[in-house]
């Protein structure tokens, strides 16, 4: 009896073996790459400069077409972000036309906008949206950079799966390689009426057109004005926006590590002494 627990435990072992290891080695591989990251430390934080930069490629290029619904223009001067003053924050909002009402003749109205008010969406309706990007909704981006993972081949999953070792910036690579991925289909390759071709972007054929191109948006900061800054100054605003504590995650995180360690010293020396005299 044993001895059949034995060979089914080592065929079912095998078995495992075969369905993940072997794929992971015959696939091809587009995995993103990984990119160095400042808040992915223990003791992270967000490079302010860089996520200014960030939001101000979102607003020159991507709002055309991606919403931020989640945040709003106050966000902007919450510690732990971009690093605007309350007073800058009020300045963005009002640059934009919110959607407000009904008034007294019960009549919808603009107006400028406030710290309270989010950033507004590109399109009135999903219907419109489609209507202008060959029948293809363009997601909000506010929690975009958690919601993309990949997963990663044999071993690295054993490690992702580990809490502590967790590889969290899955998300925010793959935007940084969307960004970059945009290339000739390559022979053979079907690709749809206006899809485009992204070596990145899952099934490949993507209804973005490509989005930057160098010197799009101007960098007052002495940045040089590549597509590969703006990805990732992008990218680090798109993983504020879908993490704003992080920072206080991580600072929290690393003070009740250090505290538990100090606490166990404590333990330590105190059940020595309280059992000292027993024998
Ligand atoms: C002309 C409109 C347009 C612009 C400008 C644009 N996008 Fe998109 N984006 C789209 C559409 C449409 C989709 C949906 C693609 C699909 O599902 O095939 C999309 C999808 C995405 C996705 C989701 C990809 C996925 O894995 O599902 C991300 C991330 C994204 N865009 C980021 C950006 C960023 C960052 C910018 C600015 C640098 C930007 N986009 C500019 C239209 C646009």
């Amino acid at each position: 009896m044993s001895n059949k627990l034995r060979t089914l435990a080592v065929a079912l072992g095998a078995a495992y073996v075969a369905l993940t290891v072997i794929p992971a080695f015959g696939a091809e591989s587009v995995d993103p790459p990984r990119q160095k990251w400042g808040f992915a430390k223990i003791t992270g934080t967000f490079d302010r400069a860089q996520l200014q930069r960030g939001l101000k490629v979102y607003r020159e290029v991507c709002q055309a077409c991606h919403g931020l619904s989640y945040v709003s223009f106050g966000n902007l001067a919450q510690p732990g972000g971009p690093g605007f003053s309350a007073a800058q924050a009020k300045a963005i909002a009002e640059e934009y036309k919110i959607k407000d009402g009904p008034n007294d003749q019960g009549e919808m109205f603009e107006r400028p906008g406030r710290p309270a008010d989010h950033f507004p969406s590109p399109f009135a309706n999903d219907a419109l949206a489609r209507l202008s990007n060959n029948g293809t909704v363009p997601p909000d981006l506010s929690l975009i950079a958690k919601a993309r993972t990949y997963e990663r081949g044999f071993p690295w999953f054993v490690f992702d799966m580990l809490p502590g070792l967790q590889y969290q910036e899955h998300g925010v690579d793959y935007l940084v390689a969307l960004l970059h991925g945009y290339e000739d289909a390559p022979q053979g390759f079907q690709l749809p009426q206006g899809s485009n071709y992204n070596k990145y972007f899952p099934g490949h054929a993507i209804a973005m057109p490509k989005p930057l191109n160098d010197g799009q948006v101007e960098y007052t900061d002495g940045t040089p004005a590549t597509i590969d800054n703006y990805s990732k100054d992008v990218a680090a605003f798109l993983m504020w926006t879908a993490e704003p504590h992080l920072e206080a995650r991580k600072r929290v995180g690393l003070q009740v590590i250090l505290f538990l360690i100090f606490f166990a010293g404590l333990l330590y020396f105190t059940k020595k002494r309280v059992w000292s005299k027993v024998h």
